[in-house]
């Protein structure tokens, strides 16, 4: 007897990639079942098949009738910052008045802003305020989220940003992977001192992190440690120097490259062997051209040119066309995208980064799980992984990001267990 069989359902599609993130012309080719189905047991997929194969084959103390829905992996979201205190409304209308982001950035405010409401909040606070925000990601069909740090600036309240995750992780039915992003911004404190800074991340920050993370027991895979790598913030050198000190310190790269300037961030994150390197918008053709041939994921964010009003993507179709391995992520934070919807993201990639529905859809899953270095449990509809899963109302993949603006999800299947249930009673 097994837990859970989830029968007839209209069309089911694997995002399998075994043998790497999905590249190139690979990422357009959809594995699908019709009248599908998925047995389910302890949290995991024991069996994906055909409806009347496993109906024959298993009986279950629970079953799901998915014959009006597709079922897909849950969505895994590889780039946020959806752990923060307050919001900053004023200064989107600033910008609708014609302000721009490292305008108010230079001002001191932009990601200052955040830093001080963050700061001033307690961790009960901070887990309160972010799990509202997973609460709708959920809804929206994620099922894990990356959640970098970097609203704290300082080691004491980087370290209760990583306590509020902590919380979270063991309360809430999203799964959390933590980021360590200390070199998220020069702190006021540092404006005039910003190489005093970044020498706090390395001997400081980063060995108490180091620390904490070695004593916590939430998470067994190792911490990831990203910098904001941009004009006015931190540039290559520091980045080099802050994502080799985590190195050896046994810590996974990540890099925000490009958003705004070409800074060569994007050929630093292939030399350092990055897991991902993300943003990409201003990434010159030749650095795209080396990122397409490398082993790090290119993690695109339209929500954050859309949100930011700008009319610049990731040239996606061009990283693609030469066989580069793309993901998706709602970079979910309180001054560029505050977006908690992949259903809206995979909108945005469809038009503006002129992707496909099933493109969008296997770099919202398998190449995502990939940028977290989390293929091995999660990403895809294959036995032996997390029953992460949800249903969709819609005909076919091919719905995915055309209609738009409403929510798609019926149900989300998180470890096995009916985490949410907005099926048409
Ligand atoms: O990914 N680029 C840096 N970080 C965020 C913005 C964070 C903020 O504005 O608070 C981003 O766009
Ligand atoms: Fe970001």
């Amino acid at each position: 007897m097994i837990d859970l069989l989830i029968t007839n359902i209209r069309r089911l599609i694997t995002c399998a990639a075994p043998a790497g993130p999905l590249r190139g012309s690979s990422l357009a080719a959809a594995h699908a079942l019709d009248t599908a189905a998925l047995a389910i047991d302890q949290g995991r997929i024991v069996a994906v098949g055909s409806s009347a194969e496993l109906q024959a084959s298993y009986s279950a103390s629970a079953q799901i009738d998915a014959s009006s829905y597709i079922a897909i992996p849950g969505f895994v979201d590889p780039h946020t910052h959806c752990c923060y205190a307050g919001d900053r409304a004023d200064e989107f209308v600033r910008r609708i008045q014609g302000a721009t982001y490292p305008q108010i950035m230079a001002e001191g405010g932009g990601i200052m802003s955040t830093v001080r409401a963050t700061r001033a909040a307690s961790v009960d606070a901070l887990v309160a305020q972010t799990r509202a925000r997973l609460d709708r990601m959920l809804a929206h069909g994620i099922t894990t989220v990356e959640i970098k740090t970097g609203y704290g600036l300082s080691t004491e309240h980087e370290l209760a940003m990583l306590d509020a995750l902590a919380e979270l992780e063991r309360t809430h039915p999203i799964s959390i992977v933590p980021t360590f992003l200390g070199a998220h911004a020069v702190p006021a404190e540092y404006r005039h001192d910003p190489a005093a800074y970044v020498d706090l991340v390395v001997d400081e920050m980063l060995p108490a992190v180091a620390r904490w993370w070695t004593e916590q027991t939430v998470w067994d895979s190792p911490l990831a440690c990203d910098v904001f790598c941009e004009a006015g913030v931190f540039d290559v050198e520091q980045s080099r120097r802050i994502l080799a000190a985590a190195q050896a310190l046994g810590m996974t790269s990540k890099l925000h490259v490009d958003e705004f300037e070409p800074l060569g961030g994007t050929p630093l994150a292939v030399e350092l062997g990055a897991l991902s390197a993300d943003h990409l918008v201003a990434t010159p053709p030749d650095h795209v051209h080396m990122l397409a041939h490398s082993a790090t994921v290119a993690v695109a964010l339209p929500g954050t040119p859309f949100g930011l009003g700008h009319t610049h993507f990731t040239p996606a179709r061009a990283l693609i066309d030469q066989g580069g391995a793309l993901a998706l992520a709602t970079d979910c934070n309180p001054g560029t995208s505050v977006c908690e919807s992949m259903p809206l993201i995979i909108a945005l990639a469809c038009r503006y980064l002129r992707i496909t529905p099933v493109e969008a859809l296997h770099a919202a899953t398998i190449n995502a799980a990939y940028a977290l270095r989390q293929h091995a449990h999660i990403g895809s509809l294959e036995p032996g992984k997390a029953a992460d899963v949800i249903l969709l109302d819609l005909p076919n993949e091919l719905h995915l990001g055309y209609r738009f603006g409403v929510n798609p999800v019926a149900a989300v299947i998180k470890d096995g267990q009916l985490v949410v249930d907005q099926r048409a009673s």
